[in-house]
């Protein structure tokens, strides 16, 4: 707990927690999560594409690994466990197996990923995709909002494009990947239970739009020759909620509303926003955004203004794979606690893993289901119980015969 409090004082924003990929925090970040990886008795650094990488070998050198990671990019004014605590919980498990000597018939890899939540550049899993071996080259032409591209802000911090490739596994050196995380939801907090398993993160679509009408003078243009880009996009933004509402089994969000010039006294000729569409049916989430996209289009033909839309990220559901849901439930019997299966609405960094290797994922209850906010919260008595179970997870992990 005390260092996720040191990890949240590495903020772009005073006095809250934003760090995002290949920023001055992040480096800083990077540091102290590397020290902590070598102090519980691992081998760390950084790999090719800035994830902190620790490995602890199992009873002889250079086994194939489990590997327990999680993120260390957060979202604008976040909270300090989303990502983190996944991170802090795998070091924490090798330190306990270190102190007690302890060697497995697998290596153990805890990872930090560097772009988890794709804030900076509106790319999603970069850290998890690099290890994966599906990092898209044509992400490094993505840029931030001062318009630098994600290959020389790479080469600033002192990685090199070129190289990514080295951050890839080879098939069968990971023989699965597991997470733990808060829940980001309500569900563990209502039922009075400390975690739960995961059995399938849902799927997930982002778009960023824009939408080009024609700037004018507040004054003058009267209100029925105007094609402003604003209320376009507002009409847009409501049609996102009102579908979304439709069906219990998709979320939408418009996170992002951008007016241009942007100036009080002028109708905005351009307006750019973002579209984060989610279901736990792929069918249902494709449905949504192919009538969503057309229902957009006709509000911008009959405002007489232009809509461009450029897809961002698209993955399907992700299952974790029921083994892995099996042996994180014995863990959690074996604790003596009730076993909660329950669905991940938030996007992990497993859904990008799960191209390498088989995934599953622990829950912690957080307080009021409250994340992607500064008020995220999570009880040091339920991370006590998480430790356990992770660490007797990782004691008992055995890739069964017929998953091999
Ligand atoms: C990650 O936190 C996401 O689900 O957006
Ligand atoms: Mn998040
Ligand atoms: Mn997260």
């Amino acid at each position: 707990m005390q260092r996720a409090d040191a990890l949240a004082r590495f903020s772009e924003l005073a006095g809250g927690v934003t760090r995002v990929y290949l920023s001055p925090e992040q480096r800083a970040a990077n540091e102290a999560v590397l020290g902590w990886m070598r102090e519980a008795g691992m081998r760390a650094g950084l790999d090719a594409v800035g994830n902190c990488v620790g490995r602890y070998e199992g009873e002889r050198d250079d086994l194939p690994c489990l590997m327990i990671g999680s993120h260390l990019d957060t979202v604008r004014d976040a909270g300090r466990y989303d990502g983190i605590l996944g991170v802090l919980a795998g070091i924490e498990c090798v330190h306990a197996l270190d102190a007690a000597g302890a060697r497995l018939p697998f290596a153990i890899e805890v990872v930090g990923f560097a772009d988890e939540e794709g804030v900076r550049f509106g790319t999603t899993f970069l850290g998890s995709k690099a290890v994966a071996g599906t990092f898209d080259p044509a992400a490094l032409e993505a840029t931030d909002r001062e318009g630098m591209r994600l290959a020389d802000a790479m080469r600033a911090f002192g990685l090199d494009p070129a190289r990514i490739g080295e951050a890839a596994r080879p098939r069968g050196s990971v023989l699965a990947y597991a997470e733990l995380h808060i829940e980001q939801g309500p569900v563990l907090e209502a039922e009075g239970l400390p975690v739960g398993v995961v059995t399938a993160i849902a799927g997930a679509t982002r778009y960023r739009l824009e939408i080009e009408g024609v700037a004018g003078h507040a004054g003058t243009v009267p209100m029925r020759l105007r094609r402003d880009a604003l209320a376009a996009a507002a009409e847009c933004a409501l049609a996102v909620e009102s579908r979304a509402a439709a069906d219990p089994d998709v979320v939408a969000t418009v996170g992002i509303l951008e007016a241009l010039p942007g100036a009080m006294n002028v109708i905005p000729g351009r307006a750019r926003f973002t579209l984060d569409l989610r279901s736990p049916s792929d069918e249902k989430r494709a449905a949504a955004v192919r009538e969503l996209l057309e229902e957009m289009k006709a509000i911008c033909a009959r405002r007489g203004v232009r809509l461009s839309a450029t897809k961002l990220h698209d993955e399907p559901v992700a299952e974790c794979a029921p083994w892995m849901q099996e042996a994180i439930a014995a863990a959690i019997d074996a604790e003596g606690l009730a076993v909660r299966r329950l669905p991940s609405g938030a996007g992990h960094d497993g859904m990008a893993m799960r191209a390498l290797c088989d995934i599953g994922m622990l829950f912690v209850r957080c307080r009021a289901g409250v994340s992607h906010n500064p008020a995220e919260s999570v009880s040091e008595d339920d991370v006590a119980v998480a430790l356990r179970v992770w660490l007797r997870f990782i004691e008992g992990f055995a890739v069964p015969a017929q998953a091999a």
